[in-house]
């Protein structure tokens, strides 16, 4: 069945606004459909960011009636018939122009993260881990990188002045991946919570709710994390080394 539906979108930069549009909607149509409807039939020069529409490359990240979702994974069935539907860029990111944002923080975070290193005496094909070690990190392996999670996250969402501190939940589950890694000899507590802002993080679980690929951010990674940093901070070991400066 074929209904004309009302669509607000945002139009132009950070300055922008919303402009509406009445577009046709198709059966089984996503979100994504009605944009590219609405570039083929009104506005040609609508600027939006996609790629596999399917749910994988993670480009198709905006805010659909205020909610971050990906556009190619949100059917018009989720909306109630005749519901006017708004979709604006994802708000946490400068909007470079219509609904296609700055996500370059988002790299940029990632370059800081310490990467993998192995001992000094381990080599390449050497590595012997446990089953239950493998499984564990093989859940955030499944992020698409969508920014969805970094979006939504209020540390940053309103607080353009926490950006330099707080790396976000997508790259602190990286730290927390790499940290789990039996392999691994970095030591990434101090830096996760003294650079990557770990202790911003309150655990409201925001950043789960709107992931795309269900990844358990905050119970399976974010918590552990907080909790090996709790143990070297509190550790008496540890806390002497650190006072005679072997730590
Ligand atoms: Fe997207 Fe989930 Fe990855 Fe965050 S963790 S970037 S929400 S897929
Ligand atoms: Fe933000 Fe997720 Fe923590 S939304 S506060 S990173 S649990
Ligand atoms: Fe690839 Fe939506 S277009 S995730």
């Amino acid at each position: 069945m074929t209904t004309k539906r009302t669509f607000r979108v945002w139009r132009g930069d950070g300055d922008g606004e919303l402009a509406q549009y009445e577009v046709e909607v198709n059966e089984g149509e996503v979100v994504l459909d009605i944009l590219h409807r609405l570039q083929a039939t009104q506005a040609p020069d609508l600027a939006v960011r996609w790629n596999c529409k399917a749910g994988k490359c993670g480009s198709c990240s905006m805010e659909i009636n205020g909610r971050p979702r990906l556009s190619c994974m949100t059917r018009m069935s989720t909306f109630a018939p005749g519901e006017t539907v708004t979709i604006t860029p994802m708000r946490t990111f400068p909007v470079i122009r219509d609904l296609v944002c700055d996500v370059s923080f988002n790299y940029q975070k990632a370059r800081e993260i310490p990467s993998f290193t192995p001992g000094a005496d381990t080599a390449p094909g050497d590595f012997r881990m446990a089953q239950a070690d493998v499984d564990r990190p093989q859940e955030f392996r499944k992020c698409i990188e969508c920014f969805l999670c970094n979006n939504v996250c209020h540390v940053i969402r309103d607080h353009e002045e926490n950006k330099e501190h707080f790396s976000g939940p997508r790259f602190l589950m990286r730290a927390a991946e790499l940290e789990m890694h039996p392999e691994d000899t970095a030591d990434r507590r101090k830096v996760s919570q003294e650079e990557f802002g770990l202790g911003y993080c309150n655990i409201t679980k925001c950043c789960t709710e709107v992931c795309p690929e269900n990844i358990k951010i905050t119970d399976n990674a974010l918590i552990p994390l907080k909790e090996r940093v709790a143990d070297r901070q509190y550790d008496p070991l540890v806390w002497l080394g650190t006072k005679i400066g072997l730590r």
